[in-house]
């Protein structure tokens, strides 16, 4: 039995209590703000506490999908946590989210990993499950979740943040329903970004990752567009919006005019204005009205793009529902994927559950003292029978938290306040 409908089905957004703002952190660096906000296109950035990580950070999205779209954990019979930012050598962050959702033993659990990919990897897993009947009505749920840490007075340090998306994929999906024939995969191996073993921060090559990406785009557009009927599917006049993996909001202004020029089959000079002025009205349109969330919680990695798409969600009125939309992923080493999908007949009535601009407001400003002492502090957080952390240190509120090390085994625990 094949399924013919594969989607989301439920999304949420969960991020750390504590924000940067863009301006401060030019200042204390000597920098001009108009560099980080116009220049890279970020108001602010979220930093997460020692208590607060990967797994912590999952549970909590997680936890918000299943409870705002009303979904019984016995319903979930595949957990994928796609992230860049795991927290064991072996042992999945799935498994700590499995636990704490209270999820059904026959419920598969992975973590996949691909830098920023990884989320868009579980997804497409997950999609491929429910296709092929595997799952007899049971969904799934992906959650991409991330620390983006370049580390104190490095140039990616604007380009850092943390959080994590997660996405209930269905055969009934209440939001998008992805195009399963029109689809385009790039592989290359280049070292543009990437994080060894015993590192905590990541290292990166900045202005060739940019460059990366960009090539990884094109040849993800070139092999969509090579598929039976992508005709009238792929070209951009019939899309709605374009999401794209937003590292720093600008990335996606510099995406969509590569996505133009792929659709165009050539480089754009300062010649082409016409053109130009196309592309540019064409951002306004489809892609700069949903960057709101990327720009105040910044990098999230491999769930960046899906804020993205979860800003267009939130403000999705009736006249959308049926358009289509693209979806471009992009992981870092490198890899990507570009999908097609049609917003879901309804979507629009369910707005409401997906907005997070109530939890984002409750959020404390840090100045740059502070966040430089969170820094630091986060980097012994895992030492082994260390000093147990405690979640009144970092004024955070009620949740599941990590607490420490002992005897190498990672500690959570609720936290009530
Ligand atoms: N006013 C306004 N704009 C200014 C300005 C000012 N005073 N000063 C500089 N700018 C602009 C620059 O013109 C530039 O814009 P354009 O690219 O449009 O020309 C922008 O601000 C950034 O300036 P620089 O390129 O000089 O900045 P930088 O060299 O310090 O580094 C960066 C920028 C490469 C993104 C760096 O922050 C970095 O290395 N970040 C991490 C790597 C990254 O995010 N790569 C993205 C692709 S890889 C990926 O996506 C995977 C992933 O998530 C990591």
């Amino acid at each position: 039995m094949t399924v013919r409908t594969v989607g989301i089905d439920a999304m949420a957004f969960h991020g750390p209590a504590h924000y940067l703002d863009m301006a401060d952190l030019a200042v204390a660096r000597g920098v001009d703000p108009a560099k980080y906000i116009e220049g890279l296109g970020q108001t602010a950035m979220a930093v997460p506490t020692p208590c607060e990580d990967t797994v912590s950070l999952a549970i909590a999205a997680g936890d918000k999908a299943l409870a705002r779209f009303e979904i019984d954990p016995s319903e979930i019979g595949m957990l994928a946590v796609g992230t860049e930012t795991g927290v064991d050598h072996s042992k999945p962050v799935a498994t700590y989210v499995h636990e704490h959702l209270g999820l059904a033993t026959n419920c598969r659990s992975v973590e996949t990993k691909h830098a920023c990919l990884g989320g868009s990897a579980g997804l497409t897993a997950a999609m491929d499950w429910i296709a092929t009947g595997r799952a007899r009505g049971r969904k799934a749920l992906v959650i991409a979740a991330d620390i983006a840490r370049y580390g104190l007075h490095t140039p990616g340090e604007p380009t850092q943040g943390a959080g994590a998306i997660a996405l209930v994929v269905s055969e009934s999906p209440r939001l998008l329903e992805y195009n399963p024939d029109i689809y385009g995969d790039y592989t290359r191996q280049v070292m543009d970004f990437w994080r060894p073993l015993y590192s905590r921060y990541a290292f990166t090559d900045g202005h060739y990752s940019i460059a990366c990406y960009l090539e990884a785009l094109a040849g993800a557009w070139a092999d969509a567009a090579s598929k039976p009927n992508a005709a009238r599917q792929v070209p951009i006049a019939g899309l709605d919006a374009c999401f794209y993996h937003v590292p720093f909001v600008k990335m996606a202004k510099k995406a969509h005019r590569r996505h133009w020029e792929a659709e165009f089959g050539r480089t754009l000079s300062m010649d082409d204005a016409a053109l130009l002025e196309q592309v540019a009205a064409s951002f306004a349109e489809r892609v700069s009205p949903w960057l709101e969330l990327n720009a105040t919680v910044g990098n999230i990695y491999t769930g960046s793009l899906f804020l993205a798409l979860m800003d267009y969600l939130r403000k999705v009125e009736e006249d959308r529902e049926g358009r289509t939309v693209s979806v471009f992923a992009y992981g870092s080493g490198c890899g990507a994927s570009l999908l097609f999908a049609r917003v879901a007949r309804g979507a629009a009535t369910h707005g409401h559950r997906l907005d997070p601009r109530q939890d984002l407001s409750l959020r404390r400003r840090l100045d740059v003292t502070e966040y430089e002492a969170i820094m630091r502090a986060s980097e012994s957080a895992d030492a082994n029978n260390g000093q147990a952390l405690d979640p009144s240190t970092w004024r955070l509120g009620a949740g599941v938290y990590y607490l420490g090390t002992q005897e190498h085994m990672r500690q959570y625990g609720q936290y009530d306040r």
